[in-house]
């Protein structure tokens, strides 16, 4: 009785009878020969029979399952470095169908965006999106690894809140019995309280923001890990950042980098890059940058999108142009305070700037990481919330922190999707993210 084997294992059988249970991916076929394309869920592979080597009525079937039936191979492993997905291939013994698939509407021809996103739950299995999904899963365990190895304690914030962490305008409102809740936009303020109780922490969570804008590099719900660390300012906040990125970047580029290659077809020399230490630039500077690159450029429609009045925040074509000019992530910190959150701490030297930094990922992917040093005095704090029309009461805990022992801290967010986004090289973040959520799409 041949052993049931996953596809990721196959290698440890070479020259025996394995049983693979999966699904029908792809099939061709010729007047002599059968290929019957497979994926398990760990993996892909094909197997071969030419006439005579399996029952004829099997031969005659092979050529006429439909794609994505349920099927169970029998077969025995080669190696072939040619052979498709992973240099193994399958000499067809036998198989059986176990559920004759309808007829599949995701084919090899191309489709449309909508389309695929409409049949998202059945888009996950095509080789593509399988590579993307497992990077995904990578990502997210060196995120926990690097913290857990780093003396964080992980400490879950919670969804329901009753106050805006980033801004009123992307709030989504929700009935609380008798009472309003927001969906969380960011569990950074619960962590400030939590660092003063544990001192090293993070949170890891989705979050929600009702954005209004359709981009590419927005998700009403995402994905983010928020590191805190009390007695830490804002340059430690960047040596955090820098060697955490750094270690993210190797760990996907070490499990994954021949599928980043080959299946998604990502150049990984700029991940390769990705290495500290990383320019660090601050938005003044960056600025002056930006109005040279402005006048340098001749496309009139660029050079618009360039514009920058003083103290206006960037947008992504401010982004994208700026980061080509480097070859790693760049940090650019100091923005103006005006266009940052309320718990931003004010530079003691400009009041006009804040304690902060974002992280651009190159190659035009944006904003990965936003975070900075808090606002640790209680009456600068709470002239920030009046000021930003924030309800005091809501923030009576938080202010709490300012009252009893408060010290400077300082931490960030990075969004998992705009991550995975880069480091796959995709375009648009629905892919980074099993089922993206948007502004015009909430099923499947
Ligand atoms: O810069 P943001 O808004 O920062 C915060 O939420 C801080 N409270 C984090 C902190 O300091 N603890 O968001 C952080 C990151 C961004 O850099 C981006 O990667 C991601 O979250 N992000 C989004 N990703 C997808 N869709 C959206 N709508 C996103 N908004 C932010
Ligand atoms: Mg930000």
């Amino acid at each position: 009785m041949a052993e049931h084997v996953y596809i990721s294992q196959i290698g440890e059988h070479v020259g025996q009878e394995v049983l693979i249970k999966g699904w029908l991916y792809n099939r061709r076929s010729s007047k002599k020969l059968r290929f019957l394309q497979l994926r398990d869920g760990s993996g892909f592979i094909q197997a071969v029979a030419a006439i005579g080597e399996i029952p004829d009525a099997k031969f005659e079937l092979a050529d006429r399952v439909p794609q994505e039936s349920s099927i169970i191979v029998r077969g025995l492993v080669r190696k072939d470095e040619r052979a498709p997905f992973c240099g193994y291939e399958l000499g067809l013994i036998d198989f059986d169908v176990v559920t004759e698939s309808a007829e599949y509407p995701i084919s090899k021809k191309d489709h449309g965006d909508a389309f695929l996103m409409d049949n998202r739950h059945l888009w996950l299995r095509s080789y593509k999106q399988h590579t993307i999904l497992q990077v995904r899963a990578t990502i997210i365990k060196a995120i926990r690894d690097y913290f857990d190895n780093h003396g964080f304690v992980l400490v879950d914030s919670p969804i329901f809140t009753p106050a805006a962490c980033e801004g009123t305008t992307t709030l989504f409102e929700t009935q609380y019995f008798d009472q309003k809740a927001y969906l969380s936009q960011s569990g950074q303020l619960y962590q400030e309280a939590a660092c003063m109780a544990l001192g090293k922490t993070y949170c890891f969570g989705p979050t929600f923001r009702a954005e209004k804008s359709k981009t590419r590099r927005h998700l009403t719900e995402f994905w983010m890990v928020e590191p805190e660390v009390a007695y830490m300012d804002l340059d430690g906040d960047m040596d955090l950042a820098e060697d955490f990125l750094c270690y993210v970047v190797g760990r996907a580029l070490e499990k994954h980098g021949a599928a980043l290659r080959e299946r998604l077809e990502r150049d990984i020399k700029p991940l390769e890059n990705v290495q500290k230490p990383f320019p660090r630039i601050s938005y003044d500077d960056a600025s002056v940058q930006i109005a040279k690159i402005r006048d340098a450029v001749t496309d009139p429609e660029l050079k618009e999108s360039l514009k920058l009045e003083p103290n206006d925040d960037f947008g992504s074509p401010h982004e994208t142009e700026l980061t080509k000019r480097f070859d790693r992530p760049l940090m650019v910190h100091h923005y103006p305070s005006a266009v940052k959150a309320f718990y931003m701490k004010k530079d003691p030297q400009n009041r006009e700037r804040a304690l902060c930094v974002d992280v651009l990922a190159p190659e035009g992917c944006g904003e990965i990481i936003g975070g900075g040093q808090r606002e640790d005095d209680l009456a600068s704090l709470l002239a920030e919330i009046d000021r930003h029309g924030l309800p005091r009461s809501a923030f009576a805990w938080f202010l709490d922190l300012r009252r009893y022992g408060s010290v400077p801290h300082a931490g960030f967010g990075l969004g998992v999707e705009r991550t995975v986004a880069w480091i796959c090289g995709l375009h648009h973040l629905r892919e980074a993210i099993p089922f993206a959520r948007t502004m015009d799409r909430l099923a499947p």
